[in-house]
């Protein structure tokens, strides 16, 4: 008999004593008891499994199944594994269920029916959706149930090309003693799919909601158990959304799609780069055009800042889709390295298009986006930036350079601003060396009058 264990429903930290606050999230009284596992409940790999030699057993990992949305098969690592459990995490409203069902859509066939299980809405109202989106077809079957024995019966004379479930948190397995959406309930559910996608070698895909403050009970819990943690992001107010892995048994985590949220469901976008650049004003001081490298693409965003003189004893510092503590040291270096002064400034900087990114290549973008509003005065419209800042105020190389310059290039910049010394690679534009961060200030044109 096992030792019982308590974990916390917020974060997932297990202990073997109870405590009254969580000592990894902090959170107060979200501590609960775990049962002992359901015997052979956690067994992934079917009893009997023979030892097989390596070289044969890459074979089975090469099959593929593609989804037909290009952005989400390469996020995958080249389409869906069959018998793989993938988890779609996303806030409430971001799109999860639309993605999945134009996935389900693009994925049923005659003798290979998707099936689409919602805990969530009615068959109605999926079916309405579907039916807006132009992807309602025979061969998509909808299935509104929240109990996992009962969708596992439903799926037995079925040979299903994918079982979306929607959502985790929706889902009860029976003789397990708790609320839906508890941390208890959750595993189990998700247990049950891991042995569905295992044992018929069908892809699942569950969606798991999260909120802004972290992980409620899901995501987190469910990590170790999935092949696959798919992100899918977005902000309020905004159409872009990023779809990336942030756990992938079959591939990188390194690849993002980027999607726009329209009237017609999802459309993946074909060249962020320029999509992103689109409402840019050239010209106007504090705008400033980045490289950034997300996945195994580089991508032009428009970094813009906004220092204003402030009327506050603490003055604002306000990053939008980007690191905090990484704004107030660059604050810190451009007043010590450069002749600008912040502390009676608020300071306001964003990425625009509702992305976030944490590249260290950014900062020099955001500097010169700094310096340039402070003194109102424009960055060369026909140079991005990328590089970063160290504490010293040197601006320092970064990866990847030729296929930064090269995306600089195809979206008709003229030159690249970035480190003096950035290797022996040529690059496909000329560039503005920078060894220092005062070495911006060649970039700034005259004031406009
Ligand atoms: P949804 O897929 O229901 O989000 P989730 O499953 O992550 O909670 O989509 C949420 C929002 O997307 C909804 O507020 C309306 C919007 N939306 C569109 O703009 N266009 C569309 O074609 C669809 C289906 C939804
Ligand atoms: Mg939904």
């Amino acid at each position: 008999m096992p030792a019982e264990l308590y974990f916390c429903s917020e974060c997932g930290y297990e202990s073997h004593k109870w405590l009254g606050r969580c000592s990894a999230c902090g959170a107060w009284n979200s501590f609960v008891a775990q049962p002992p596992p359901a015997r052979g409940g956690s067994a992934v790999v079917p009893r009997g499994a023979e030892p097989v030699p390596i070289t044969e057993a890459a074979a089975s990992l090469v099959e593929r199944v593609l989804t037909g949305i290009e952005g989400t098969d390469r996020v995958l690592g080249g389409g869906l594994v069959p018998g793989s459990l993938v988890l779609l995490a996303g806030e409430p409203g971001v799109g999860k269920s639309t993605l999945l069902l134009q996935v389900a859509a693009a994925l049923a066939g005659p003798e290979t029916p998707a099936v689409y299980v919602s805990g969530e809405e009615s068959a109605q109202q999926v079916a309405l959706r579907a039916r807006r989106l132009g992807v309602a077809a025979p061969d998509l079957l909808l299935l509104p149930e929240t109990s996992a024995e009962a969708v596992l019966g439903h799926l037995e004379g079925l040979t299903p090309s994918l079982v979306v479930v929607d959502s985790v948190q929706t889902m009860v397995a029976e003789g397990v003693e708790a609320v839906a959406g508890s941390p208890t309930q959750v595993r189990q559910v998700a247990a049950r799919f891991q042995q569905l996608a295992k044992t018929r070698g069908v892809p699942v895909i569950l969606v798991g909601h999260v909120t802004k403050e972290g992980m409620i009970a899901g995501p987190k819990l469910l990590e170790h158990l999935v092949d696959v943690v798919l992100s899918f992001e977005g902000e309020p107010g905004h159409d872009v959304r990023l779809l990336r892995a942030g756990k992938n048994r079959f591939g990188t985590v390194a690849e993002l799609a980027l999607f726009a949220m329209t009237d017609n469901g999802l459309e993946q976008v074909r060249n962020p780069s320029a999509w992103l650049l689109e409402d840019r004003q050239v010209g106007a001081p504090g705008s400033v055009v980045a490289v950034a490298v997300e996945g195994t693409a580089p991508l032009l965003v428009e970094v813009q800042a906004l220092v204003s003189s402030s009327a506050l004893g603490t003055p604002r510092r306000v990053a939008d889709g980007f690191d905090n503590a990484r704004l107030a040291l660059l604050l810190a270096v451009l007043e010590r390295r450069t002749g600008a002064r912040f502390n009676d400034s608020d300071v306001y900087v964003n990425i625009v298009g509702g992305l976030t990114l944490r590249e260290p290549a950014l900062d020099l973008a955001v500097a010169a986006a700094l310096l340039s509003s402070a003194a109102d005065r424009p960055l060369a419209g026909d140079v991005a930036v990328f590089g970063e800042i160290g504490l010293l105020g040197e601006v320092r190389a970064v990866s990847r350079t030729a296929e930064r310059a090269r995306e600089a290039a195809a979206l008709g910049f003229a030159r690249v601003a970035t480190a003096a010394r950035n290797g022996a690679t040529p690059l496909a534009l000329p560039v503005h060396p920078l060894e220092r961060v005062d070495d911006l200030a060649t970039l700034l044109e005259s004031k406009r009058t």
